[in-house]
């Protein structure tokens, strides 16, 4: 039967099997307050079964929701930043044709606004909806986030000059806390369709919530399959019979107690771009604290062998990689022959283009363990719903296994809010006088 396949023997000529196995009663240990809840932000552990506790009634609502806004609309706009935004911008793209947005045929698109504050971006994306029938799912688990805030703000006062405040109210789906926060508030005065973000479930575990799972229906994608590889995968996982999410977790801290400080998740697939930006998050977000963590970095590679490719190679061997291969491409394209050969390509004629990228990869991956970087391997089958469901279940529970094992808390991310105060304060916003005062002295 096909399944994702782990492989730590590329780290061996770096950390020994003893050293990973040394940590086996810790990663148990770890294993355990995911499910038991004895351990630190237990709180927050709404993720570990939320695949199997998400009723199916609740998948084909979602499904209904998103039907309904690609019926009503071309484009659809998802307007969240980090955990609010990046798994369904991940998932998106990596199931997406690599040139969807250039083919109307191809139905609606979801685009994204809310996860930056660049004005150019938002005043382009004013521009191109002026024409278009759109639509707006609004996602912010605090209700009170600034990027999607003023993103939201601008497109619901476009959309309502459009269409009239009634009507545009049946284009905006709003996805929030339950009770707090002035999202929730604001979706209740003007009666918006609305899914809750269980308290329990934080914002970069929340892929498999309506949070990702609206934007990625509305996509196109089957969110059935997506949720069937997580309940897969989560099953295994807890039920032990399949460990590979404790094994990445051991491996990669016993290459982190051994020096190796930077971790890059590397994959060969241009459509997993931001699938290594989900797991930058997830990662960062959950491992960085108490001045401790490896440092998650990624590439896409054969595109970033020409450039970060050096370093990797020859830099400072402070890294390890974990590579995901995709086993199966969806497409066949062969090389042909070509009489003149004048590019003197004729010797891989007749092979399939994947088959030159899995040599690339295969010959990366030995010359990156002949230079010092060890190397973790992850076998996808296939970019498939169902694939990615079991993908996101597995970097989660490795996420959670993890963080324990370096000694932190996962689930919390008190580290953001300096940025937030100091910009709060500089924007003088009401409440934040005394701060307004302190920064200005340093100005
Ligand atoms: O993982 C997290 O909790 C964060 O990255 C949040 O997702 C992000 O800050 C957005 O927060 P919110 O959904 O409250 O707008």
């Amino acid at each position: 039967m096909e399944k994702l396949q782990f492989i730590n023997s590329g780290v061996l000529g770096s950390v020994s099997l003893k050293a990973i196995d040394a940590l086996a009663p810790e990663a148990e240990v770890s294993f355990a307050k995911l499910t038991d809840g004895s351990g630190a932000g237990a709180d927050f552990l709404g993720w570990v079964d939320l695949a199997t506790r998400t009723p199916d009634s609740l998948v084909d609502d979602i499904m209904d929701t998103a039907a309904q806004l690609r019926r009503d609309c071309d484009v659809i706009v998802a307007i969240g930043i980090g955990g609010s935004y990046l798994g369904a911008k991940a998932v998106i793209e990596a199931l997406n044709n690599s040139f969807d947005a250039y083919i109307p045929a191809a139905g609606p698109k979801v685009l994204f606004a809310g996860q930056n504050i660049g004005e150019d971006y938002l005043y382009e994306l004013q521009q191109l909806l002026k024409d278009k029938k759109f639509g707006i799912i609004v996602i912010s688990k605090s209700g009170t986030t600034t990027e999607p805030a003023i993103a939201f703000r601008l497109l619901k006062e476009q959309l309502e000059a459009q269409l009239g405040r009634e009507e545009a109210g049946k284009r905006i789906v709003a996805i929030t806390d339950e009770h707090r926060g002035a999202l929730r508030s604001l979706a209740t005065t003007e009666g918006y369709k609305t899914y809750v973000i269980d308290d329990n479930v934080g914002g970069r575990f929340s892929v498999l919530s309506p949070v990702g799972l609206l934007p990625i229906a509305a996509a196109g994608f089957d969110i059935r399959e997506l949720i069937g590889g997580a309940r897969a995968m989560q099953k295994a996982t807890l039920d032990g019979s399949d460990t590979s999410a404790k094994e990445y977790a051991m491996t990669r801290n016993a290459l982190y107690r051994d020096g190796k400080k930077i971790e890059i998740l590397v994959n060969y697939n241009p459509k997993l771009h931001f699938f290594g930006e989900w797991w930058k998050q997830l990662y960062g977000e959950s491992e960085g604290k108490d001045h401790k963590g490896i440092f998650p970095a990624a590439v896409d590679n054969s595109t970033d062998l020409h450039s970060m490719g050096q370093w990797i190679q020859d830099g400072e061997r402070t890294i390890f990689e974990t590579v995901i291969s995709v086993a199966a491409q969806q497409h066949s394209v062969v090389i042909p022959s070509d009489e003149a050969n004048l590019d003197g390509l004729n010797y891989i004629a007749g092979k399939r283009v994947d088959q030159v990228n899995k040599m690339a990869e295969l010959g990366t991956r030995l010359a990156h363990i002949d230079g010092g970087v060890p190397n973790m391997q992850l076998v996808v089958p296939a970019l498939t719903p169902y694939w990615l469901g079991q993908l996101i279940y597995f970097f989660e529970a490795a996420c959670g296994i993890s963080g324990y094992l370096l000694g932190v808390n996962p689930f919390n991310q008190p580290g953001v809010e300096a940025y937030k105060r100091n910009m709060f304060a500089l924007l003088e916003k009401p409440g934040y006088e005394k701060e307004t005062e302190a920064i200005k002295a340093r100005l």
